[in-house]
């Protein structure tokens, strides 16, 4: 591929228009919620990549570090001539981390929902490795899409879900996500994974509210990719970040939180506020080893191998089809 050439893209980037209907009813409920899926327009994701380098997030330097010292063992894991499908390319890092040391990879498909992220990543890695086809798709990875076919024979299909991002889904969620993986890489196939684990309480709350207010940033910015794109008047002065452990679902809940009584209009509906009512915006469940493997087992995976760093903050593990 020429040194500026941009990869072709099959396109199925989705607006923030076509899940109206999901947005105002989950702005209408009892408790009100929004999809974290949101959060990524290109604003928010250059705030996530920020996010990342924060020292207070130690899962990404964690799961990099595991990455770098056990690059052989997951290279033997993966095997010779996979086609990996990225499902959300968040970090391009980490994929260089993992293509450097794949053997021979057939191919690399990128599948992401920020159409401007996944261009510039993925023309950066054809660039960086010109041997490789890219083929990246743009789309919500939650549905199931069609992959894209290679030029190269391929040996598997091997998913790569970083960053603990199966966090992010509560657990029938997590287990329907999971089973579109296991559909997607079929019965030969495999899918590496970052799955952040339980911890001190101290440690996640500072990863969630960290001290130069980046996370709150990113939090608020939902809102006004609401205004911009669905033509709500959010004030965003008016809401504020919270972010707290809850133990009994071992999660992280993420919060906008309505600082006065207020109205909001969107998409022809308004929605009330009541002073200190929130709005939830993330969960970002943390594991043990054994909840992760119940999970994956009920969606048809068996995990094989599981590598962690020396104080258990994060592990990256290999699942194959479960037997
Ligand atoms: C993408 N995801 C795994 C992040 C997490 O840690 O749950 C999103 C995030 N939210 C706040 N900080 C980071």
């Amino acid at each position: 591929m020429p040194q500026d050439a941009v990869p072709e893209l099959s396109d199925y980037q989705p607006t923030l228009a076509d899940d109206r209907d999901a947005i105002v009813a989950g702005l209408s409920a009892a408790q009100k919620h929004l999809a974290p899926k949101y959060f990524y327009d290109a604003q928010g994701s250059a705030l996530f990549d920020r996010i990342c380098d924060l020292p207070e997030y130690y899962p990404t330097r964690t799961e990099l570090a595991i990455m770098d010292e056990r690059a052989d063992e997951i290279a033997a894991a993966v095997g010779q001539h996979a086609c990996l499908v990225e499902f959300g390319s968040g970090s391009s890092v980490k994929i260089r981390l993992l293509l450097q040391g794949l053997d021979r990879p057939a191919a690399y498909v990128p599948v992401e929902i920020s159409r401007g992220h996944l261009l510039e990543a993925a023309g950066e890695i054809s660039r960086e490795f010109p041997a490789l086809e890219v083929l990246p798709v743009c789309a919500d990875f939650t549905q199931p899409f069609e992959l894209p076919t290679t030029r190269e024979p391929m040996a598997r299909v091997v998913a790569w879900f970083p960053g603990s991002t199966i966090g992010n889904f509560e657990p029938d969620e997590a287990r329907r996500l999971l089973e579109v993986m296991r559909q997607q890489v079929g019965d030969a196939g495999g899918l590496l994974i970052g799955v952040d684990l339980q911890k001190d309480r101290g440690v996640l709350e500072r990863a969630y509210n960290d001290a130069a207010g980046v996370t709150a940033e990113f939090n608020l910015n939902l809102l006004r990719r609401l205004n911009r794109e669905l033509g709500a008047n959010f004030d965003l002065r008016a809401f504020r970040h919270h972010a707290h452990y809850d133990a009994t679902h071992g999660r992280i809940e993420m919060n906008l939180v309505s600082l006065r009584a207020q109205q909001v209009s969107l998409a022809g509906t308004v929605v009330t506020f009541d002073e200190g009512e929130r709005i939830v915006t993330e969960y970002s469940h943390k594991f043990t080893r054994e909840g992760f493997a119940e999970l994956a087992a009920s969606a048809g995976f068996h995990v094989e191998q599981v590598w962690t760093d020396a104080d258990a903050l994060f592990s990256v593990q290999w699942l194959e089809a479960a037997a």
